[in-house]
């Protein structure tokens, strides 16, 4: 039986094989490797996407959140409130700056923060709130973008696994102040490599964005301010033009294969993630919830198919940040971590391949 993997990188590389040999082999010939014309098509190409404002290219989607809460201005003494449900790179994007990650808990329906949990955590040191749109759905963006209003907060949007989502008719990364997206390999829209963007609503901020990825350049050899670098490349904007031009497609069958799995799972005992209703979810995971999930992820191991638990276990329970929050209790995060399974999703997945995995997951 052949194994099936979580995603298939190679795969999908097959069916574009043509187009994305032609663009490696136009910016190796072009000697222009960093920062050039691929790479302001592609940002051009994202902000029109996203309906963003401004859209900036960097390194990787870390820096596609810290940046962004640099421009804000946050930095000691300084709160941000993010989900205790999500990658690390969110909370540790908050600790580069050096102000405190606090942790609110999320709605155990979609995995996303809670507005109430959110409102909760908000005290007068509060800067900034990172909203994460877990597994490709969108964190209820109405509330959380009244709020930061309301309490006069920089609202980022986490949009690492949620390219091409949106809430009420606007796409991720056009609700915030700013947003972040990673295209590591694995993601919708994924590089050959690392690589990230960020969206800004001002002009101002984009300018300080482009400042920070590039050493704090206003102008070459000119540094008003200490910045990093992470410059985007031309080999990764070329190969993520290329896929952007397939992502709606891609999209669409990452969306059929989340109805199958809806199919052919109901009535199995596992939860199945729930939909809000409110805009597209593009299912960067398929994520069921169940107590057996140890048991189900060993039984589809022994059929030769992958299965990933994001994330097992909760951001304030983390070994770095447990000190600074022993006695926090977040029910939904904590029951998340023990309870979900991400099945294998991506835009190549076959039926028969959809069979044999529910079929384990049903015997299990
Ligand atoms: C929710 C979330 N935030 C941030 C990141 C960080 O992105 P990157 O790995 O490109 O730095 C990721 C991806 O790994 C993620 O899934």
């Amino acid at each position: 039986m052949n194994p099936i993997q979580m995603v298939n990188p190679a795969a999908e590389y097959r069916l574009m094989k043509a187009e994305l040999d032609e663009a490696v082999l136009r910016v190796l010939a072009s000697g222009r490797y960093i920062l050039g014309p691929e790479g302001e098509a592609l940002e051009k190409e994202l902000a029109a996407y996203l309906g963003a404002a401004h859209a900036v290219g960097c390194n990787s989607g870390t820096d596609a959140l810290h940046f962004p809460l640099v421009a804000a201005g946050v930095g000691p003494g300084d709160e941000v409130v993010v989900p205790a449900f999500t990658f690390f790179a969110t909370a540790e994007a908050v600790s580069y700056t050096g102000a405190k990650p606090v942790f609110a808990d999320i709605d155990p329906a979609t995995f996303n923060l809670d507005p109430k949990s959110l409102i909760k955590s908000i005290t007068s040191r509060t800067k900034a709130v990172i909203a994460v749109h877990l597994f490709g759905q969108c964190a209820a963006l109405d509330q959380i973008s009244k709020i930061c209003s309301e309490k006069n907060l920089v609202l980022v949007e986490d949009c690492a696994q949620a390219i091409g989502a949106d809430y009420d008719g606007r796409r991720a990364g056009s609700w915030g102040e700013f947003g972040g997206f990673s295209f590591y390999p694995t993601k919708n829209l994924g590089a050959a490599g690392d690589a990230g963007l960020m969206t800004a609503r001002s002009a101002e901020h984009d300018k300080v964005l482009r400042s920070l990825r590039h050493h704090g350049t206003k102008q070459t050899y000119l540094h008003d301010r200490v910045g990093w670098n992470s410059r985007l490349d031309e080999l990764q904007a070329a190969v993520l033009r290329v896929k952007l031009r397939h992502l709606e497609r891609f999209t669409e069958a990452r969306r059929k294969i989340a109805a199958g799995y809806r199919a052919r799972l109901a009535g199995s005992g596992v939860a199945l993630p729930a939909e809000h209703g409110r805009g597209r979810h593009v299912y960067h995971q398929f994520t069921i919830r169940s107590p057996k999930r140890d048991a189900i992820k060993e039984a589809l191991a022994k059929e030769g198919i992958a299965s990933s638990v994001f994330y097992p276990v909760a951001l304030h329970q983390q070994p770095v940040y447990a000190g600074a929050n022993a006695g926090l209790s977040l029910p939904h995060a904590e029951e998340a971590a023990r309870t979900v399974l991400s099945l294998p999703i991506n835009p190549t997945l076959s039926e028969p391949e959809l069979d044999r995995i529910c079929a384990a997951v049903r015997a299990a």
